[in-house]
């Protein structure tokens, strides 16, 4: 069992839980997932690792089902039934010059300790992230600590520019800023139009993917991607690809392929309807 110090809630439906995994916790890097299993009964899901602290881990979560919703309800001094991990690619964090660190959503808060990496290894770190609306903006205190120049948009105008992250990105490109590397991480059409922005000015671009993970081994097939026509699983050879290379419409497809036993798992237990 692994204990929970803290939940607390960052914005609507957004949460961030620390808990005391100090196996995981010495072995994580950034990029690394943890799956978790909140009780005997519960499924695994895959969560980023947002935080590695001593012997306790950082994750943030966005409710989007019935586990996301369980795991509100813990309490600090709780414990959760299974905490696997770190699983994953660490991301390689070379000193290569200019890295665009590039966050949407939830994504923003898994953006952080890659964007802190990057930044540590020697790089000018910039940091576009971009939400729904103010309340949603989360890891700006943070995230501006680790980078050089930070930009944040929202969809109404409510905090930063009015827009998408991709506005940004475009203005910084077409401007002839000299960015070296693309880190993109959140909802997967914002993934997809970043990596069509980036291609034809050869910027590497990498993106950290969100497809469907069962087991986190590499062995049923779930998180399956096409990278440059391959076929690779996000789980072991992943979570981050070359942006470049994915079919983002077979990921975006495949998202979708439990929809209706989540809305009716939703429904049963009068969530999120
Ligand atoms: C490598 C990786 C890292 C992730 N990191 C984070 C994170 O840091 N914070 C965060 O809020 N979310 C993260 N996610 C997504 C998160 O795993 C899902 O939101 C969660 O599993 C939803 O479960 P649920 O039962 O609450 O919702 P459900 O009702 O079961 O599903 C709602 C939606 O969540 C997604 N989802 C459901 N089950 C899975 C699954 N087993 N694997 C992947 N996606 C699933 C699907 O898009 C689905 O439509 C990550 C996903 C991956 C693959
Ligand atoms: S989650 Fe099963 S192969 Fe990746």
């Amino acid at each position: 069992m692994f204990k929970i110090i803290s939940n607390k809630k960052l914005a609507p439906q957004i949460f961030k839980m620390e808990i005391e995994a100090e196996l995981v916790a010495r072995k994580a890097s950034a990029g690394q997932f943890v799956m978790i299993r909140i009780d005997d009964k519960g499924e695994r899901i895959p969560l980023t690792i947002a935080g590695i602290d001593g012997k306790k881990i950082t994750i943030v979560y966005q409710v989007a089902g019935v586990s996301t919703y369980k795991l509100t309800k813990k309490k600090e001094g709780e414990a959760l039934q299974d905490v696997v991990g770190p699983l994953g690619h660490k991301t390689e964090t070379k000193d290569i010059g200019t890295v665009c660190c590039v966050g949407g959503g939830v994504g923003i808060a898994e953006l952080y300790p890659v964007a802190k990496a990057y930044r540590s290894a020697g790089n000018k770190v910039i940091v576009i992230i971009g939400a729904r609306n103010k309340e949603l903006v989360i890891f700006k205190d943070e995230l501006s600590k680790v980078s050089d120049e930070m930009f944040v948009t929202t969809d109404d105008g409510s905090d930063g520019e009015k827009g998408f992250v991709s506005g940004v990105l475009k203005r910084l490109v077409d401007s002839g800023k000299k960015i070296d590397l693309v880190y993109a991480v959140g909802p997967a059409i914002m993934m997809k139009v970043t990596a069509n922005l980036t291609r034809p000015y050869a910027i590497k671009t990498l993106a950290s993917l969100n497809s469907i993970l069962v087991d986190g081994t590499g062995m049923c097939g779930s998180c399956r991607v096409e990278v440059g026509g391959e076929t690779k699983f996000a789980c072991v050879d992943g979570p981050e690809f070359d942006a470049h290379k994915v079919n983002f419409e077979e990921l975006m497809a495949r998202q979708l392929l439990f929809k209706e036993q989540e809305k009716h798992a939703c429904k049963i237990r009068g969530i999120l309807q």
